[in-house]
């Protein structure tokens, strides 16, 4: 017995210790049991003061099973005594591993040598969010919490698909020689340094993505700006073919641009000179300046068309409606590309040219620059050096493009598929993670057995990817949402990590399920964990300012209670040691 029951003040029980402290370590986090006739409750011991402890309660023994929560107070008379060592982990751990599972990352710091792990689905099977400090051991938490599955003895995750988004190239060298160790699994890298050569460059194939992929890639801030990138989808099929497939159809938007400037009731000078611009840049061998117009006795070029005569007006309107009409083709009909086509960038803008073209931009400011707007930043992305992520040099379909994903140099299915998007800014890198999330996402939606292949996106620094940003405005959703909301039953799970939680979208963390939460120091960040997180006690809060490196504190559906974790550490490690300043700086004297 430690002592006695002298009062309950709501969830906690004051105990006055009969037992000499001197004998005993530090009692505070240890766990009692408290035998109350037929009922076995639990606690925590939270402060020790003037010899009083103070218990947190948190559960009871059901059929000999832990379980949280406590529906009715012990009484006075309750026998409390420390927990034994059999029924530690039961409470903070798993009770009866089992290797295919369950799984172990780390030890608690508070009973030595117990190992703490939980239940994979429990845990995978969810969104979950790990948050931190600079320094405080996310990464190599990550390496940890993946290395413990691949470690295993008796079994090897083949099946395992997981993507990390790896803002500083940190995670290469944790799994890199992963086959080394477990032949039966392997890794893939992909990065966005040109000048590794031992390494894939990414590379996303133009023709997988959608309006909404080419809307963020051009940054579109508006919904009235997507049906202009939709018609240019339309039109770039056209593009990619033959001028004598689709000249019809060329000629169809460039008529019908002009009739609308020959409407639209401007002066003979404008329209002369807006034609003369649309034909300069837009033109097949069909219909251009050079045009021959025939006419009874005599044949001019469009351009002579254009001459306005002395008394200010064009002389030939009439000639060159009827002409233009001779264009028209009512028949043709445009529908979006589906994939079955490769094209690039330079097809593209050619395409949004002309979508501009025909949408009547020339007769609106307005609509003109909204949309002018997107060309010019396709026109930049051309000539900028992000382009080359765009260049491929051979179709594939979406499927093919995933089973590549997925596939290791040495032809094996990859259970790690690193990104390292150190090398892009972050603008890009979030347009990255955005189109492979959607088109993760969109191609586990459409499996026929749902979440039979699960995938896993772990993204590093996710609060510069993962915000509240225009995507609902623009779009309807923002696909972190959607996966967070949607994902879990298509097998797409997300795994958040961060040090500025509180610039992370809401949505997103009320999503999780599980988290691990290593040192946390900013009072923005600590409030709105206490706020975002369900069941936080303050007790975890005033922990949080205290924990070591590598230490954190876990809590969700794969954990009965808030558990301590001294993480294992990964082996290899992830290359994300701070600066060696002293190292650096110091030579010795001569
Ligand atoms: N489980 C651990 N055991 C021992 N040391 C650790 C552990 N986790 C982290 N560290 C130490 O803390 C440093 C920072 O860890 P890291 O995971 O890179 O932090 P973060 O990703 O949160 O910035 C590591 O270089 C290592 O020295
Ligand atoms: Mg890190």
């Amino acid at each position: 017995m430690l002592g006695t029951i002298i009062g309950i003040e709501e969830d906690t029980v004051l105990l006055k210790l009969a037992i000499n402290l001197n004998e005993f370590q530090s009692l505070v986090n240890l766990h009692v049991v408290m035998e109350d006739g037929d009922k076995l409750l639990v606690g925590e011991i939270v402060d020790i003061k003037d010899g009083i402890a103070y218990i947190n309660l948190m559960g009871e023994f059901i059929n000999n099973e832990f379980v949280f929560g406590v529906i009715r107070k012990p009484s006075f008379g309750a026998k409390v005594k420390l927990i034994s060592k059999e029924k530690i982990p039961m409470i903070i751990s798993v009770s009866d591993y089992k290797e295919r599972e369950d799984v172990y990352i780390g030890e608690s710091p508070v009973y030595p040598g117990v190992k703490i792990g939980f239940d994979i689905n429990s845990f995978f099977a969810n969104h979950f969010a790990i948050f931190g400090s600079t320094g405080s051991g996310k990464s190599w938490g990550v390496a940890r919490l993946l290395q413990s599955i691949f470690d295993k003895k008796m079994t090897v995750p083949y099946r395992a698909s997981i993507f990390i988004f790896d803002a500083y190239g940190e995670y290469h060298s944790a799994f890199k020689d992963i086959s080394k160790k477990v032949p039966e699994l392997s890794f893939k890298a992909y990065t966005t340094n040109v000048n590794i050569s031992d390494t894939e460059i990414l590379k996303i194939p133009l023709w997988l993505l959608t309006v909404d992929d080419i809307a963020l890639l051009l940054n579109a801030e508006s919904p009235t700006q997507l049906p202009i990138i939709e018609k240019a989808l339309k039109l770039v099929g056209l593009f990619v073919r033959d001028e004598s497939e689709v000249i019809k159809q060329k000629n169809d938007i460039i008529a019908r641009a002009i009739l609308d400037i020959l409407s639209s009731g401007k002066n003979a000078a404008q329209i002369r000179d807006q034609i003369f611009s649309i034909l300069s840049s837009y033109h097949t061998k069909d219909l251009n300046l050079e045009t021959q117009i025939y006419q009874p006795g005599y044949v001019r070029s469009l351009k002579q068309c254009l001459i306005i005569d002395a008394s200010g007006k064009l002389r030939e309107m009439e000639l060159l409606t009827n002409f233009m009409q001779s264009f028209l083709d009512d028949s043709i009909e445009l529908s979006m590309p589906d994939g079955s086509f490769m094209y690039g960038l330079e097809d593209l803008k050619m395409a949004l040219d002309f979508a501009l073209l025909s949408e009547g931009a020339f007769n609106s400011n307005k609509v003109y620059d909204e949309n002018n707007v997107l060309k010019v930043r396709l026109h930049t992305l051309i000539n900028g050096d992000y382009a080359r992520y765009f260049e491929c040099d051979r179709y594939v379909t979406r499927d093919e493009y995933i089973k590549e994903l997925l596939m290791a140099p040495n032809g094996r299915k990859a259970q790690i598929i690193n990104f390292n998007i150190n090398y892009v800014d972050d603008r890009f890198a979030k347009i990255i993670t955005k189109i492979y999330s959607k088109l993760l996402f969109d191609y586990a939606k459409n499996l026929e057995k749902r979440a039979s292949l699960p995938f896993h996106i772990i993204l590093e620094e996710a609060h510069r990817y993962v915000q509240n940003d225009n995507d609902v405005n623009l779009l309807g959703y923002n696909i972190f949402e959607r996966i967070t909301k949607e994902g879990r039953k298509y097998g797409v799970l997300l795994g958040l990590i961060s040090q500025r939680p509180s610039d992370l979208s809401e949505t997103s963390i009320s999503q999780c399920s599980n988290f691990l939460i290593f040192k946390m120091l900013h009072p923005r960040d600590i409030q709105y964990i206490r706020d975002m997180v369900p069941n936080i006690t303050n007790e975890i809060v005033k922990r949080l300012r205290i924990l070591q490196p590598g230490n954190c504190i876990a809590f969700g559906s794969a954990f009965h209670v808030p558990v301590l974790i001294k993480m294992d550490k990964p082996n290899p490690a992830p290359s994300s040691s701070s600066c060696d300043v002293s190292g650096n700086w110091f030579i010795d004297r001569e």
